[in-house]
């Protein structure tokens, strides 16, 4: 089957107040139903352009498609109601008084009755781990608590794209394997799925389609196949090859597994051994 694009950024350029450039003509597409994961060094532009994609800024040129639609003027106003974004920083994301509030918020603004709203939230407190936490003011949350909440925030309004900036910055692995888990379902649910952050390995594994953007721009995009092949443009931009991938090419070259499809996980390279 062909592969669709639920979101298509074409030429953004785009300058902040203070005159940094921070996207210049960025060219983007991402698939829909997939896993697609943005690489980059710090200052990149990866969250200018989750901002984008979010219709929370406003590209100066270029244009926005989604479902092949044109959203870059006013229509880009309701872009959130179809993709939702988890900030890199939870402290501009959450503001309501307490955790209970702040995750309705998305389903009442989407029109959702008190009863259904009210299911959602319970949902995705349960989900994210802060079922406990709900009568407790936003802002004595710890880090990773609040990042927890920013998540349920998303998973309660349940938008067909989810948009997750760095979401794993502030969780310890326990709960990284969880919004790991969490993600694998929304996968089947057939969700479009689109991640930040600068951990290669976390990447590789997790991934379908890859960006890897260096100021302001994509220098590298595509499959597996063709991203982690790449050493010299991934030095480029301050990423590693995949320790799962350097470890299999290593025993390739000494003979010790057959040229097999390479690994994506720990568990497949095992299975190789
Ligand atoms: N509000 C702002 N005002 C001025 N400049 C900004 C602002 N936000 C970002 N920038 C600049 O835009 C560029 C791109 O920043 P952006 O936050 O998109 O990068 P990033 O790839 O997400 O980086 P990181 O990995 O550190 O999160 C940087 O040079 C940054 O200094
Ligand atoms: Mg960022």
């Amino acid at each position: 089957m062909e592969q669709q694009w639920i979101l298509h950024l074409k030429d953004i350029t785009y300058t902040y107040p203070d005159g940094t450039l921070a996207l210049d003509k960025l060219h983007v597409k991402i698939p829909k139903g997939k896993k697609t994961v943005f690489l980059g060094p710090n200052g990149s532009g990866k969250s200018t352009t989750f901002l984008h994609m979010n219709g929370l800024l406003k590209p100066q040129k270029g244009e926005i498609y989604y479902e092949g639609q044109n959203l870059s003027h006013k229509a880009r106003k309701n872009l959130w109601k179809k993709v939702g974004i988890v900030f890199q920083d939870a402290d501009t994301q959450l503001f309501s008084t307490n955790v209970y509030q702040e995750i309705s918020f998305g389903p009442k603004n989407l029109g959702f009755s008190n009863e259904e709203t009210k299911k959602r939230v319970e949902e995705a407190m349960k989900a994210t781990n802060v079922f406990n936490l709900q009568h407790k003011p936003v802002h004595f949350l710890s880090g990773g608590e609040k990042k927890r909440v920013s998540i349920a925030d998303i998973l309660a309004m349940d938008t067909e794209v989810v948009l997750l900036d760095e979401p794993t910055m502030s969780l310890d692995p326990k709960h990284t394997a969880e919004l790991m888990e969490i993600l694998e379902k929304l996968h089947q649910k057939g969700k479009t799925l689109v991640l930040s952050t600068h951990d290669v390995n976390l990447a590789y594994s997790w991934g379908d389609y890859f960006y890897i953007m260096k100021k302001e721009r994509v220098l590298l995009e595509g499959t597996h196949e063709d991203v982690f092949s790449q050493r010299e443009l991934l030095e480029e931009a301050n990423l590693e090859v995949p320790l799962i991938l350097e470890i299999y090419q290593h025993l390739l070259e000494r003979g010790k597994v057959k040229a097999l499809h390479p690994p994506r996980n720990k568990e497949e390279l095992l299975k190789y051994l």
